[in-house]
């Protein structure tokens, strides 16, 4: 395991001039997306993987916002899709559907239709009955809509490589499997490994290359691997960090080995976007409770529920001037950074380690690109944020602030 980020955990601080100029234009809280630092993620990405036969695809389940997504498909990345939803945004944002790999679960009949329909030729199924299913909804469409082709996988369940995992479908079934996709007249063609997700040992990926490999060679009609997804992201930045030219070089080397050439698919999350977003909220209260700070800012749990509900955990810093080297107080106090809200679990942080801190001071919640935004709900009753995104020292608004009026969104009452 190494403990030298190759990615620079969370991005470029913002000093306390910019984010009063933004939160004073776009309002607080606010999420705020560093492009340059997303697009050099993203080569850094790219390049790690030397294999010639690579596709990337941003597994958007962590980031729906259209104009990130453009940024993806800029740089030469298709889609990873878990859901019709994600080929819906991936579609707006100008992906071809041939560029878009759906590896979901459970879709009903119109759902699976549907993705067919958009013109998505690349399925990884999670269950003979879901591929009995796109088999079914295959062979039903009008010859006009009809792909010529579709590039079909499963989705391994192995447990001693992904895990215990309701997702995938077990070797043993694999001829069951062919013989759905025979009966359409379809191959089964690729094999879909994910891991689970958010793992920063690189080695959890590297010593199953060669199992993978070889479970994916009992389908006789193989020819493209994908390989996830779950590349972790060192949230804790003095923690690990997943080393991407480790993986890419062994990697390249076993595909290099196989007899024949195969497509390599990989579809990174959180890995790709999550360092490249701040939170920026403001300190509307501050009192003690003994020996610690009990603060609370004007977001919520319902903006950002990673670290209060899933027990994920993202580094809090005051924003200071450009002129001040260090934050305006040396000691530092255990302090618990709680939401706008009365929820037993309204905290953005527990426990952390901060400066004295006042009204109007701003906090930066760092890393929060992945499953960040794409988490926030209504619950409480608190509407979203507003998202901007900062290119080249300028900045521009991807998304509004919602206001009350989207608490009664589809309500019917009279
Ligand atoms: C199939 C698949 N690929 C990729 C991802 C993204 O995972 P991560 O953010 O851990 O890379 C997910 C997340 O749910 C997934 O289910």
């Amino acid at each position: 395991m190494r403990f030298t980020p190759v990615i620079e955990p969370s991005c470029s601080p913002v000093s306390l001039e910019l984010a009063q100029e933004l939160l004073n234009g776009y309002g607080s809280p606010l999420y705020v997306y560093d492009g340059d630092r997303l697009r050099h993620t993203i080569q850094h990405i790219t390049q790690a993987i030397p294999y010639g036969q690579t596709q990337f695809r941003f597994a958007s389940v962590t980031n729906g916002n259209v104009s990130l997504l453009r940024i993806f498909r800029a740089a030469g990345w298709g889609l990873h899709a878990n859901t019709p939803g994600d080929i819906y945004l991936g579609l707006q944002a100008g992906f071809e559907p041939q560029q878009i790999v759906y590896s979901g679960s459970n879709l009903n009949r119109e759902e699976m239709e549907q993705v067919l329909t958009w013109g998505v030729v690349t399925l990884n199924l999670d269950s003979l009955s879901q591929l009995q299913l796109l088999c079914e909804r295959y062979q039903a469409l009008s010859p006009h809509i009809k792909p010529r082709e579709l590039h079909l996988g499963l989705r391994l369940n192995q447990p001693s490589l992904t895990g215990e995992s309701r997702i995938g479908v077990r070797p043993q079934d694999f001829g069951d499997a062919v013989a759905i996709a025979q009966a359409a007249q379809l191959k089964l063609r690729g094999l879909h490994f994910y891991r689970g997700t958010g793992t920063n040992a690189t080695q959890a990926f590297t010593q199953v290359i060669d199992a993978v490999l070889a479970i994916a060679q009992q389908l006789p009609d193989w020819d493209y691997l994908d390989f996830g997804g779950g590349f972790g992201y060192p949230y804790r930045h003095q923690g690990a960090a997943f080393d991407w030219d480790e993986f890419g070089r062994s990697l390249t080397a076993r595909l290099e080995q196989l007899d024949k050439p195969i497509q390599l698919v990989i579809e990174p999350g959180r890995a790709a976007i999550a360092g490249c977003a701040h939170l920026l909220t403001q300190v509307v209260s501050s009192k003690w409770q003994g020996n610690k700070q009990i603060i609370g800012v004007d977001t919520t749990v319902g903006n950002l529920s990673v670290p209060s509900v899933h027990g994920g955990y993202r580094e809090i810093v005051p924003v200071v001037s450009r002129s001040m080297a260090s934050p305006p107080s040396a000691s530092i106090h255990p302090t618990d950074i709680c939401g706008n809200t009365t929820y037993s679990r309204d905290y953005l942080g527990r426990n952390c380690q901060l400066p004295v801190l006042n009204l109007g001071d701003v906090l930066s919640i760092q890393d929060v690109g992945a499953y960040g935004y794409a988490m926030s709900s209504h619950f409480l009753h608190r509407p979203r944020p507003a998202e901007i995104l900062v290119e080249q020292g300028q900045h521009h608004l991807i998304r509004r602030r919602e206001d009350y009026s989207v608490l009664l969104n589809n309500q019917v009452f009279t």
